[in-house]
């Protein structure tokens, strides 16, 4: 099935459809291996861009085709049909047959434990039905499902059903990206919920018969997500039901099909002695971020796949306003600032940089990436910032009156705005089309009163873009008198110039100047901020993202000094860190975050920024010290607040209470270095819910003593795949770093160890690339493994494959040695006989070949 020449898709190529569908019958008659569907489906010529009649298919095997009832003969070109049709609207009805059973790929309609499901993002409907599989192809659909299985679900209402069979009717016309079928033996936790303007919606949430008691907490975040749309952007739910499933074998998150979300069972079920409260926290964002494309995603959708921004950095914006909303601001925005920082920087500063709307693509799959999410989630940031909360407000609320039951683009997304506001927004637009993070170098003066801020901002060069315009960078700015007084409140500069000052008058004394508040734009702040500064804003600033932000910048100080200078561990830091952990009227999470050092990913990308060829073993080492230097300095103070942050009574995931666990579970982490991990081994026999087990064995494992504890997990829990997951990726995750490949190696020998679910080969296989000294060991063993395993993985799940090959992404910040290591595997890889058009696009781009 692979394409002899693998084709490049340009935006600047997009011409609208030749056709427009204005209905679409679909019968499923479902069979393992042999399912058959008939289509019926009503074409009309599109007088503004006549064509060819051309619908898309793979994999499809033919069993008849007609045109308004007459028997046809379509020409198979590459990637579809081409057929001879009418100069006027006709019904075209087709039979095709399909084997859901050989499809490892989870893309299209395929098998998981039994049941059918599907995934149609972004281009999996054509292995269905011949169809123009486009986003800007929009039509109500209805649905037949013919089968054995209990439940039979599809998009919309249900509108009939009987023994063996159910109809279902969606009004809302869609593209084919968003349809989606259910069938199989499942059973619904079930609730409801009125809309503000008096729609009854009945809820579910589908599973297998042992998973009901994992539905609570889901179905709570739903409802909360129902409420929070309609009060904050007037956002009502259209159906009369809305149902979730969960899917063991599915290769992303979680996915919005119109009415019928489906989930990968592990961003939906949770239980307290099965999922750690971070896990409930991811549970309750990304149900929230699939209810929320009801509006922005499925009611206005994008017109091509270059626009994929519009639909998912909004999208996630808005979850991480509910997050914010749900939980706390100020931590919701530190941890959205690491997985920024962690996953984004890290793509945008490597061979895979592409912008927030990418130009060209080979395979649509691999731009799901943390720029088109995470950074397009920080475009829209810096937009609100810009125009302010309330124009923002009604630039969404014009969003949804002019383009509802549109398939829109950046450039719709951008006019709301102007329209709304008055101001040109050509520059800011650059942010979607120019790769790669900003540097904002910043000096200052002080002068007869007057305070001097001068920034300089310039973009390095990404793959296929050697120079970077200048940017608007909105830049939150307050400024604190030498006494931690605050004597200019957060005020936004907008940045518009490669270079550009902003003065502050009437000031008595020099100010210390707190930057880039809540961090206000996706750059790196570059400043030689002497570390009094820091550990003054780490006692003094108002704001909460930069007093953490500068704790931060003082550890990152110090373990980078003690890689490159064997220095000691900073006495003053750890000070510094020590009081920051008595301040009880700080939230413990937030301290949870402050103790937390950074990761060893994130110093190999400074030491590289800093011209240091990152070493992971001493990074490593580094950290260790650091952490035994905590320990040993904090101790007294680690046990007050190991014992006072215990949060009594039964297990609840709110926030205020998986803070005060963080809180604790990070004093136990470093305590466990003192006291043979006694503690650890207490907790983890003791524990009621999973955070506090899972918490008591990696701190175990951490210390070298996990054997026992983690023999006796597993058969606590092999019956439970989820939570399976866990045992295996903790494993290589927590290894020492010259053991780490042989203890990824054992796992992947296990019995258990299902490589065809994705859950499973990411537990194993990701944790092992996230140990960044275990993964960069000089042996070489785990560049090995990894490319061994995703050569077996390619040919059965090529997205799950070709999104993996990430973990060789910043292979250029190594030494040599490591490089021709990294470099082998890549072409090892590269080179295997009919290999993905997914896995080749990917390699192809991070050996920048
Ligand atoms: N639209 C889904 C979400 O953001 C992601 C689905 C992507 N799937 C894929 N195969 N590319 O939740
Ligand atoms: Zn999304």
């Amino acid at each position: 099935m692979r394409d002899p020449a693998p084709k490049t898709i340009y935006l600047a190529d997009y011409t609208p459809p030749a056709y427009w569908v204005d209905d679409v019958h679909l019968t499923f008659r479902l069979a393992p291996s042999s399912t058959r569907v008939v289509s019926r489906i009503l074409f009309r010529p599109n007088p503004d861009a006549p064509g060819p009649f051309f619908l898309h298919g793979e994999a499809l095997t033919t069993i008849s085709v007609r045109i308004d009832g007459q028997p046809v003969s379509p020409t198979p070109v590459e990637g579809g049909i081409v057929c001879d049709v009418p100069d006027r609207p006709f019904t075209w009805e087709a039979e095709v047959e399909i084997d859901p059973q050989a499809n490892t790929a989870l893309e299209g309609l395929y098998l998981s434990g039994g049941m059918y499901c599907t995934q149609c993002e972004a281009e999996g409907f054509r292995k269905i039905t011949y169809y123009p599989d486009r986003p800007d192809v929009m039509a109500p659909f209805t649905v037949r499902i013919e089968g054995d299985a209990p439940v039979l679900l599809s998009n919309g209402n249900p509108s009939g059903s009987g023994p063996g069979w159910s109809e279902w009717h969606d009004p809302w016309p869609k593209p084919a990206y968003l349809f989606a079928l259910v069938a199989g033996n499942l059973v619904a936790h079930r609730d409801r919920f009125t809309t503000r303007s008096g729609r009854d919606v009945e809820l579910a949430i589908w599973v297998r018969e042992g998973d009901l008691h994992k539905c609570a907490f889901g179905m709570d975040a739903l409802k909360r997500s129902m409420v929070w749309d309609e009060r904050v952007y007037g956002r009502e739910y259209d159906l009369d039901v809305f149902n979730i499933v969960a899917v063991d074998d599915f290769n992303m998150g979680a996915m919005e099909n119109k009415g019928l979300n489906i989930f990968n069972a592990s961003a939906v079920l949770a239980s307290p002695d099965t999922a750690t409260d971070a896990n409930f926290e991811r549970i309750e964002s990304i149900i929230a971020h699939e209810y929320f494309h009801n509006w922005t995603g499925n009611r206005i959708t994008c017109r091509d796949w270059f626009q994929l921004c519009l639909k998912e950095g909004l999208t996630v914006f808005r979850d991480q306003q509910f997050s914010a909303d749900e939980r706390s601001a100020p931590v919701k925005r530190i941890d959205d600032v690491l997985a920024l920082r962690g996953r984004q920087f890290r793509e945008d500063n490597g061979p895979l940089a592409h912008p927030v709307r990418p130009e060209s693509f080979v395979e649509i799959n691999n731009f799901y990436t943390a720029t088109v999410y995470e950074k397009g989630a920080e475009l829209i940031g810096m937009l609100r910032r810009l125009v302010g909360a309330q124009a923002y407000d009604r630039a969404l609320q014009l969003y949804f009156e002019r383009h509802d039951g549109q398939a829109c683009t950046i450039e719709d997304w951008i006019a709301v705005f102007e329209d709304t506001t008055g101001r040109d927004l050509r520059q800011f637009k650059r942010w979607y089309s120019q790769a790669g993070t900003p540097r904002l170098d910043v000096t200052d003066s002080f002068e007869d009163g007057r305070y001097t801020l001068h920034f300089r901002q310039h973009t390095p060069p990404t793959p296929g873009q050697p120079d970077k315009d200048p940017l608007v960078i909105p830049v939150a700015v307050g400024l604190l008198a030498p006494s931690g007084e605050e004597v200019v409140s957060t005020t936004l500069l907008e940045m518009t110039e490669a270079e550009q000052s902003f003065a502050f008058d009437g000031l008595s004394a020099r100010p210390v100047p707190s930057l880039l508040r809540g961090f206000s734009a996706p750059v790196i702040l570059t400043r030689s901020a002497d570390n009094a500064e820091r550990a003054f804003l780490l006692a003094h600033d108002t704001d909460p993202f930069n007093r953490w932000e500068a704790g931060r910048a003082l550890a990152k100080d110090a373990l980078m000094r003690m890689v490159t200078d064997g220095a000691a561990p900073d006495a003053a830091f750890i000070e510094a860190l020590g009081l920051l952990l008595d301040d009880d009227s700080l939230d413990p999470a937030f301290r949870a975050l402050a103790l937390h050092l950074p990761g060893q990913d994130d110093l190999a990308q400074s030491l590289f920024d800093a011209g240091v060829t990152p070493d992971p073993g001493a990074i490593h080492a580094a950290c260790e010290a650091m952490a035994d230097a905590m320990a040993e300095v904090l101790e007294q103070r680690l046990a007050t607040i190991y014992d006072a942050m215990q949060v009594p009574g039964p297990y609840s995931p709110d926030a205020s209470a998986a803070g005060r666990r963080a809180l604790a579970n990070g004093a136990l982490s470093l305590l466990s270095r003192r006291d043979g991990a006694a503690r650890a081994a207490t907790q983890f026999a003791a524990a009621d819910n999973m955070t506090q087990q899972l918490a008591g064995l990696a701190a175990l494992v951490r210390r070298g003593r996990g054997e026992d504890a983690l023999a006796a997990f597993y058969d606590q829990w092999r019956g439970d795949r989820l939570v399976l997951d866990k045992w295996f990726g903790l494993q290589p995750g927590l290894a020492q770093p010259q053991d780490a490949a042989d203890v990824a190696t054992r796992l992947t020998a296990h019995p258990d160890f299902d490589w065809k679910n994705p859950n499973r080969f990411r537990a194993v296989l990701g944790a092992l690339a996230a140990n960044a000294a275990g993964f960069h060991h000089p042996s070489g063993a785990a560049y090995t493994l990894m490319a061994d395993w995703l050569i077996r993985l390619d040919p059965v799940n090529p997205q799950t494959a070709a999104r993996m090959t990430t973990v060789f992404e910043t292979w250029r910040r190594y030494d040599a040695d490591r490089q021709a290591l990294i470099a082998d595997a890549l072409e090892r890889i590269a080179a295997t006989p009919g290999l993905s058009r997914d896995t080749g696009e990917m390699v192809n781009r991070i050996r920048g070949a």
